[in-house]
């Protein structure tokens, strides 16, 4: 999915080129309008550094962290070392590419490997945070275990996810399988009692269902627009399955059978 996906490094370069006329000088600050793949953008990054009491100089490991963009800003503004894991080679090698381009390579690196199995030390981390994607992840529990591994005592975990208010219909299931890889959606209590289970203690839950209500109409009208302008381009569209089931996803946030969860956990 990701391979197809409207977002795209080829996306976000083709965008500050026709934006700035060159790629002379661009800065970090100049990508975190277009490399942020999650919602609320810049502020939901805040938030999870708060959360994860980010200070300089700490070790960050992001799962799933996409083309770096959290994991760029955090660095840029936290001034922490960031190990990013993802499981697409496009979105490593855009990452490596983004993160070339602004001069950020002595801060993040992006590794291709899977989050339940990263390949990370034990106790190598101050802090592991993700955003919006272990709803792709099958094992959830595997994903809790592997982070609580790769942080040292004290150290927390913080991540953003779509939870389950309610249970789909399997009809629904099938949609946002196909068109957007979501699979074995938690609720916010299955997602407190995988934490404890994994021996973390959770210091805080929150809904965003509400907020992501809002962001989730905005962001499928910037993907409509994307699909023009890549389509133009001749870049990556994302498919009809991606855009039916993100209509269909906008319905469920809207009548409150699916949403958003921000956990912060400690080990
Ligand atoms: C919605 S994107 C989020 C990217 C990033 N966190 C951000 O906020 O910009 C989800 C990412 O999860 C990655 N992913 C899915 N399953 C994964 C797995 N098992 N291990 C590592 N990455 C995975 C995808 O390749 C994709 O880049």
């Amino acid at each position: 999915m990701y391979d197809r996906h409207p977002i795209s490094a080829a996306q976000v370069i083709a965008r500050l080129t026709s934006e700035r006329g060159d790629l002379s000088d661009v800065g970090p600050e100049d990508l975190f309008a277009h490399d942020q793949d999650h919602y609320g953008g810049l502020d939901a990054n805040d938030a999870i550094a708060r959360l994860a009491d980010l200070k300089r100089g700490m070790h960050v490991a992001d799962f799933c962290a996409g083309l770096g963009g959290p994991a760029r800003y955090l660095a840029h503004s936290r001034g922490v070392h960031v190990t990013g894991i993802d499981l697409n080679a496009g979105r490593v090698a855009g990452a490596a590419e983004l993160t070339r381009l602004v001069g950020l390579e002595d801060q993040v690196e992006v590794r291709e490997g899977d989050v339940t199995a990263t390949g990370l030390s034990d106790a190598e981390f101050d802090a592991v945070v993700s955003q919006e994607a272990f709803l792709h992840v099958p094992d959830k529990a595997a994903v809790v275990r592997e982070a609580h591994r790769v942080l040292r005592p004290g150290g927390r975990l913080v991540f953003t996810d779509w939870v389950l208010h309610a249970p789909l219909t399997d009809a629904d299931a099938d949609v946002l399988w196909r068109g957007l890889a979501a699979q074995t959606l938690q609720s916010i209590s299955d997602y407190e009692a995988l934490l404890q289970s994994a021996e973390f203690t959770v210091e805080r839950t929150d809904d965003l269902t509400a907020d992501w209500a809002v962001i989730l109409d905005q962001r499928f009208a910037m993907y409509e627009a994307l699909r023009a302008e890549t389509g133009a381009a001749g870049l990556p569209q994302g498919e009809d399955a991606f855009y039916e089931a993100y209509a269909r996803l906008v319905a469920l946030v809207r009548d409150g059978v699916l949403g958003g969860g921000r956990f912060a956990a400690r080990r």
